[in-house]
This record gives C-alpha cells, structure tokens and sequence, in this order.
C-alpha cells in the first residue's frame, strides 16, 4: 500500500483558521493588531516568494505587515540601525530577516542583534540555548512545523530511530533537538558523513533539508519509515521537487510529506503562531 500523505497545506490552513480568531481577540483586547515585521535583503528570486507569501499570511489573519525591502549593497551597518529601530517599535512584536542574506553581511552578527523576544524565527543564540534546554521560548518554525504535523497525525517519535539529513541552522539543528527532545533517538548527517545510504535505510523517521532535488532515492526507504521532505528545489521546467525520490519513497514509507504541500506551508503558520506568542509575551 503506498504512504499516506502528510496534508501540511490542510494542517495549516485549520491552524490559520484557529489564529486569525485569536488575532482578532488580541486585537480587541489592545486595541492594535500583533505586527510582524519582515525584511528582505537583495532580490534573490526563492527569497522573494517566500516573503511575500508570509506578508500576505500575516495580512489575511489579521496581522499587521511591516515590509522593509533593502538593495543588495545594503551595509551591515544600516541593516543594524533599522533592527535597532524594530526592536524599539511598540507596534512590532516580530522581526523576520530573510535568509540568505548577500555574502558582505555576516548572518551571525545581524541575528543576534534582533530583541530575543521578537525573534520569531528562533534563531537568535539565546532562543536556541533555550530550546536546546527545554526551556520555553520561540522556537525556529520549520522545525516546530514538522512537529506538529507528527502530532497532528499521531505518528510516535518517542524511542524511534530519527535521521536528520542536513545541518542547517534553519532546519538540520534545531529539528534534531526538537525530536531528541521528544524521545527520538537522532542522527544527523551531512556534508562529511561517509554513509549516507546506511543512515537513511534505518531510519524509522527520516528529515530531509539539504535543498538537492532527488538526493534521497527512493529504494533507501525503510519499509514502513515516515518521511519528513523539507526540500522545495525549482527545476528548469519551473515545477517544484523536494530532496526524496517521492513518487519510489511513497512505494516504501507509511506517510510520506509532499512538494509543494507538506512542510512549507506549516512553516507560515509556525511563524504565524510565534508572532502572537511574541505579541502576548510582550504585552503581559
Ligand atoms: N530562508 C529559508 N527558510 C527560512 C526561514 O524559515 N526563515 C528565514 N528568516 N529565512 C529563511
């Protein structure tokens, strides 16, 4: 029988439905609408898509949208200041910098500028040692979306063999601390591992962010694994494909995401879900 789709599109869209209801009750109670401010650096083409896609979320539940489009020879320094001037902002509780950034700004040096408490991508160090401590705070979207969609469907992590391919620190890291957390027994693999194809045929619960079409052929699925694909890779005819073989995956595993679909629009709804946990953890 082949795997069951892991519907991300339809999770996430109940999960908009639930925030717009509490977007409008905070609204009502403060008397101005959570603000989510999104910056893009440059014009890289992915990048562009996926920022307005979030704009237009964060608009569509109610939120407020604050654009900050800036040139590609934007210096870190000004990059700084507008930061500076987001994390005085009353009227923002999150501020989401777009990756990748052009190669003259040091992604580290920015990030860590953000206030931790509007940080809703989870990626300032202070939110990643929390996370890493079990400690509540905002926690990185991908990573929190595919949790999620394991609840939602209840599929066990607590004791399986979980194989994280990719290190990123988008995705890679902080997945694997989010299913260590929940009990899994991980492995993450990348660019050095020698292995690749033992790693990925015993795994029980399998995440795949490395961004390479077709890396993971499908025959290296374990009979019965939940594949978890976070890849979105454009091809030259301009369709989407994630980083799994899905049409040989899908022959093997027992749920299988797909692209477009799965993982990414949960992704939009975490970062949704973050901004009015950071408006709320601001306004107590
Ligand atoms: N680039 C790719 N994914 C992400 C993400 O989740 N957040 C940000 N800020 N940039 C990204």
């Amino acid at each position: 029988m082949p795997a069951r789709i892991i519907d991300g599109k339809g999770v996430a869209a109940a999960l908009r439905t639930a925030l717009a209801a509490r977007t409008a009750a905070f609204t009502a109670r403060h008397g101005r609408p959570p603000g989510l401010a999104v910056l893009l650096v440059g014009s890289d083409a992915a990048s562009h898509v996926y920022v307005r896609n979030k704009r237009r979320a964060c608009e569509e539940i109610g939120m407020a949208s604050f654009a900050h489009d800036l040139p590609a020879d934007t210096r870190e320094a000004d990059l700084l200041i507008l930061i500076d001037r987001l994390n005085a902002d009353p009227a923002v509780d999150g501020i989401l910098l777009q990756l990748p950034l052009p190669d003259h700004i040091q992604p580290e040096v920015v990030l860590e500028r953000i206030d931790p408490a509007k940080d809703v991508d989870g990626f300032h160090p202070y939110n990643i040692g929390r996370l890493a401590q079990r400690l509540p705070g905002l926690r990185p979207c991908t990573p929190r979306g595919i949790m999620r969609l394991l609840e939602h469907y209840e599929i066990p992590v607590r004791g399986q063999d979980a194989v994280v391919v990719g290190a990123s620190n988008i995705v890679g890291r902080p997945v694997a601390l989010e299913l260590l957390l929940a009990g899994a027994t991980v492995t993450i693999c990348h660019r050095f591992t020698q292995d690749l194809k033992a790693h990925v045929e015993r795994a029980q619960l399998l995440v795949v962010a490395v961004g390479k079409p077709g890396l993971i052929p499908g025959d290296w699925i374990a009979p019965g694994a939940t594949v978890i694909d976070v890849g979105i890779n454009r091809l030259p005819d301009g369709s989407l494909r994630g980083d799994v073989d899905f049409d040989a995956a899908r022959q093997r595993a027992a749920w299988i995401t797909p692209v477009p679909g799965g993982v990414g629009p949960m992704t939009i709804a975490l970062l949704l879900e973050n901004t009015l946990a950071a408006a709320h953890g601001r306004c107590t």
